[in-house]
């Protein structure tokens, strides 16, 4: 099983002062920084482009980019991605577009792939692709919006990944994304995932000591 790996969302940072807001994350220990692309059609909401990455790699943060598009057509958008400095690139499985041929593409430009699935899709819509991933983002609420509650009833669906995980030998990554603070990360971790997003439960703490010490402790 992977080591545990915390990734605050940059979408409940300042974004007036983004590179303050990833630097803070960076500053607590955490490896990754989750990065959120909505385009308005796939998701009721809109954030940013890869100026943002790129603009982040210049100001000289070195942190790994988690890079999660919730677009209506990533294919078109993977090559920007992967020039503005994002390491790992996840796409969303319920929009239709050639989904083996564009975790294919993310590999070929040098970052790992991942798929992603809303709450509404079930673990078996992405099981021909597992052999393919390096990572699986299981979201625990729906895309579009930080802040919203933690859905419980997404736990099945991380034991069912991880099980498959488990019996097929693979060594993807399983992350969760929506609702995830402290608790809730230790409860999925026991359900398989090993990768948190945390957005509003990070940002929002104004003492950061205590993610600083879970970090450390991963
Ligand atoms: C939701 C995004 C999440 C979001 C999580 O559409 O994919 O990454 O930033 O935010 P919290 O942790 O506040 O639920
Ligand atoms: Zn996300």
């Amino acid at each position: 099983m992977h080591a545990s790996l915390l990734a605050p969302s940059l979408l409940a940072g300042d974004h007036a002062q983004l590179a303050t807001s990833a630097l803070i994350a960076a500053t607590a220990g955490a490896p990754w920084l989750h990065l959120d692309i909505m385009d308005g059609h796939f998701v009721p909401n809109l954030t940013f482009g890869p100026e943002v990455p790129a603009a982040l790699r210049r100001a000289g943060l070195k942190t790994f980019f988690d890079t999660h598009l919730m677009l209506s057509e990533p294919q078109k958008y993977i090559e920007a991605f992967a020039k503005a400095g994002a390491n790992l690139i996840s796409i969303h499985i319920e929009p239709s577009y050639d989904h083996v041929a564009t975790l294919a593409q993310i590999r070929a430009l040098g970052c790992q792939n991942g798929i992603v699935l809303n709450p509404g899709t079930p673990a078996s819509a992405i099981e021909h692709l597992l052999g393919l991933v390096d990572l699986v983002l299981v979201m625990t609420v729906q895309p579009g919006f930080g802040g919203q509650p933690f859905r419980t009833d997404m736990l099945p669906k991380l034991r069912e990944i991880d099980t498959w995980r488990r019996t097929r030998h693979l060594n993807f990554r399983l992350e969760v994304d929506g609702g995830i603070d402290l608790a809730r990360a230790a409860e999925c971790r026991a359900a398989g995932a090993d990768t948190f997003v945390a957005g509003t439960s990070f940002f929002r703490a104004t003492d950061k000591s205590a993610y600083a010490a879970a970090i450390a402790q991963m």
